[in-house]
């Protein structure tokens, strides 16, 4: 499978060619400040700001980084951004009386209490307190349940997956691929990203397989995908030769594992991998996502995305 598509074309797209004998690249970073752009500009035609309030609790160094690039992007869309951030030792009393106050208050439209929560908050129940409404993350069973029953257009979809598939669409737009009828496998089955993607492929009319850690024959099962998405956190889980020809290639997975050498300070370097192999799935694949690089930035840039619609479906 080759792109039909000129450099440029793929540019606009998002994607570029690949090293050679590879498949194309699908740039997650280029894509996401696409969407970037056009959440700003739709935000400043909304006649209101939206309002996006980002909860952390406790001092996870992760979390710390993804709270505050959600900030920085929601004042780049022109939001108004807040982060509460609350000690470890805060009771689920407490988290849910501010969700309360959140939910109740008119100036925020998103509420984002990050994961994980410290093991003696139940964050099912903490999750499932946030309204509706203002659920940007797309994890509670109401939203959960519209994308099930494929009311897409009045959920808040997760954001990984959500911007999974646009990569995914743009990729099958440039290789003039219909996704209709296509097998799709979705490795991983979590809340947070293997079931809604499964559904989101499913809503394409994708012939779909969900795949686990229980699944028997996996090579056979990932050997079958025409649209492969690696959702497991598993460092390069998925060797290359396990690939389908011509697939196109989402990985999910941000994995940290030792680098080679050490750097300035004299500490182990370390380095980012997915669940896939990359080296050997880009030969075969047609299109895949790097990591990093793929998927990631996507999810920062559907949370506005979601933040946005939420704001225009509570003017
Ligand atoms: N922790 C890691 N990823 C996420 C996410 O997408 N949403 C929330 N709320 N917490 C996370």
């Amino acid at each position: 499978m080759t792109s039909k598509a000129s450099p440029s074309e793929l540019a606009a797209l998002g994607l570029r060619e690949g090293a050679p004998g590879c498949g194309l690249v699908i740039d997650g970073k280029l894509v996401s400040e696409s969407v970037l752009a056009e959440v700003a500009q739709k935000s400043a035609a909304l006649g209101l700001k939206p309002g996006l309030a980002v909860v952390l609790v406790g001092e996870d160094p992760a979390s710390q980084v993804y709270v505050k690039s959600k900030g920085r992007a929601a004042e780049s869309c022109g939001f108004h951004s807040v982060q509460h951030t609350l000690p470890v030792s805060t009771s689920q009393v407490d988290l849910i009386a501010l969700v309360e106050a959140l939910n109740a208050d008119p100036a925020i439209h998103g509420i984002l209490v990050q994961l994980p929560l410290p093991k003696h908050i139940d964050s099912t129940v903490v999750l499932e307190t946030i309204s509706p409404a203002k659920d940007v993350d797309g994890f509670h069973p109401v939203n959960a349940g519209l994308l099930a029953v494929g009311d897409i257009a009045r959920a808040l979809v997760p954001c990984t997956p959500a911007g999974s598939m646009i990569l995914i669409e743009r990729a099958a737009n440039a290789l003039g691929i219909d996704l209709a009828g296509k097998e799709a496998v979705v490795v991983g089955r979590s809340n947070i990203v293997g079931k809604p993607m499964a559904q989101l492929l499913l809503s394409r009319s994708c012939t779909v397989t969900i795949a686990h850690s229980r699944t028997h024959d996996l090579r056979e099962v990932v050997g079958r995908a025409d649209i492969l998405v690696a959702a497991v956190g598993r460092p390069q889980m998925i060797p290359g030769d396990w690939v389908r020809k011509g697939a196109i290639v989402v990985d999910v997975g941000i994995n940290r594992v030792p680098g080679e050498g050490l750097d300035s300070q004299g500490r182990p370097k370390s380095k980012l991998v997915g669940d896939v192999d990359y080296a050997g799935a880009a030969t075969r694949a047609a299109a895949i996502t790097p990591v990093p690089g793929g998927v990631g930035p996507m999810t920062i840039a559907m949370l506005m995305s979601n933040t946005l619609t939420a704001a225009a479906r509570l003017r």
